[in-house]
């Protein structure tokens, strides 16, 4: 298992490019299911999550051809509806394939996920909207099999609680369902858009995305198409908070500001001066850091996804900072880690509280799921010494080659197998 080998103390400075967004690309090479033509992805990075949706679309069926950032898919026929638990154990986002495979072959077989280190994750929202879209459900044997052997129909969704791929899975089956379907409280997240906005390059009509409500009027068939992913706005949030943590001044390039607005202004509260030198540039330089409270909530809020790093950073902040996870119960694995080496963290429930500013020390620390890691490697960068984090596998499922990034930007940072 890989390791990295952190020393801390340098300043981050200079540019790092942002890649395609890990959690766009996956739901776009999930919709290549929806049709028989070839669909061209431009953009997606290369990461271990899509290497591993890559895999369980060549099981189903698709030809999978792969050039650089290009990936090009083409689907003549399903020839196996299923994802087996051995690809869903280690993706969760493998349930993106259960709404495609629906629509378009009638069949599903998709294990159940089990559990996992950030909550329970469920998918009943994604079977409860299949369920109105008139899919036959049956749980057995840690599968779901979904059924809908005369083709989906158009119905109202009301998502009980708001789902990034539970509205991507249910906007993958309406497409091709007959008639018309609205998805109320759906999520509004960007990478929902991009999903949206290929799915009409195929063919498909959906007005709404972006918004809560989301109508789709279903087609009888889709057509191959070329899109490009977005910029993955996490990614470019770690790489903004780098340049934060370490006192240093990181322009990252290639990203979309508009999807960092809620970490822009908490770092410009936090006595960051954040500039937009061009669209798609952000630069951090950072001052001296005082603590900002922050809570998690579903776009356009504080995303989930950034609570680790952030949580870094305020380690190094002025002051008393309070942080509210709000959509997973148990996403706080980091902080006995950042403890390890000195962060002062006081949990309670689904409330940390952090006091900076505090000088931390390099230690051994194992990385437990893909934002926490990430949170070790920030904290790593302004540690005294040497930090070994073990288990970076998890990084790789989201990050493309985080550390040659993060050196070229003046980090001491090493990979050891
Ligand atoms: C997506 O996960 C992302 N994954 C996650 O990214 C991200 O943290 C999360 O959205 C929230 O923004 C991908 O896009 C591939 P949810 P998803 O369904 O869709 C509960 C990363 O680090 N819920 O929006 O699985 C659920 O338990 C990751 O890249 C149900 O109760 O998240 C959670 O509390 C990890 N029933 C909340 O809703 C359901 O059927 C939001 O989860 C579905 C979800």
């Amino acid at each position: 298992m890989d390791k990295f080998v952190i020393t801390g103390g340098n300043a981050l400075q200079g540019e790092i490019p942002t890649n395609g967004s890990k959690n766009s690309a996956l739901p776009a090479l999930a919709a290549a299911l929806l049709t028989d033509e070839p669909v061209t992805l431009h953009r997606i990075p290369k990461v271990r999550d899509i290497r591993t949706m890559q895999r369980l679309l060549i099981d189903i069926g698709s030809q999978v051809e792969v050039d650089g950032e290009t990936v090009r898919l083409h689907t003549p026929r399903i020839v196996s509806p299923e994802a087996p638990y051995e690809l869903v154990k280690t993706m969760r986002a493998s349930s993106l394939v259960l709404g495609p495979l629906v629509a378009r072959s009638g069949r599903a077989r998709v294990s159940l996920p089990g559990g996992c280190a950030i909550g329970a994750r469920p998918i009943n929202l994604h079977i409860f909207g299949l369920e109105q879209l008139g899919a036959r459900i049956n749980q057995a044997y840690g599968y779901i099999e979904a059924e809908a052997p005369g083709g989906l129909r158009g119905a109202t969704v009301q998502f009980e609680r708001i789902t990034v791929t539970g509205t991507e899975d249910l906007l993958m089956a309406a497409v091709l369902a007959k008639g018309e379907t609205v998805l109320h409280n759906a999520a509004r997240e960007p990478e929902v858009v991009d999903l949206a906005d290929l799915l009409i390059a195929m063919g498909a009509r959906i007005e709404g995305a972006g918004t809560s409500t989301i109508t789709i009027q279903g087609v009888e068939k889709l057509r191959g198409a070329e899109h490009t992913i977005i910029p993955d706005r996490i990614e470019a949030g770690t790489f903004l908070i780098a340049g934060a943590i370490t006192g240093g001044d990181v322009t990252v390039t290639r990203c979309e500001p508009a999807h960092l607005e809620a970490l822009v202004s908490k770092l410009q509260q936090s006595g960051v001066v954040v500039t937009q030198p061009d669209a798609c540039t952000l630069r951090a330089k950072s001052g001296g850091l005082h603590s900002v409270d922050m809570t998690t909530e579903e776009f356009p809020g504080f995303a989930t996804d950034l609570q680790a790093q952030y949580m870094a950073l305020m380690t190094q902040a002025e002051g008393i900072a309070i942080i509210v996870e709000t959509i997973f119960e148990n996403r706080f694995m980091h902080a006995q880690e950042l403890a390890r080496m000195g962060a002062n963290i006081r949990l309670e429930g689904r409330q940390a509280i952090v006091a900076g500013k505090r000088d931390l020390t390099g230690a051994g620390v194992i990385a437990s799921d893909l934002r926490a890691s990430a949170s070790l490697v920030l904290a790593a960068l302004v540690a005294k010494g040497e930090t070994v984090i073990d288990r970076v596998y998890h990084i790789d499922r989201g990050y493309e080659k985080i550390e040659t990034k993060l050196a070229q930007a003046g980090a001491q940072i090493r990979r050891v197998e």
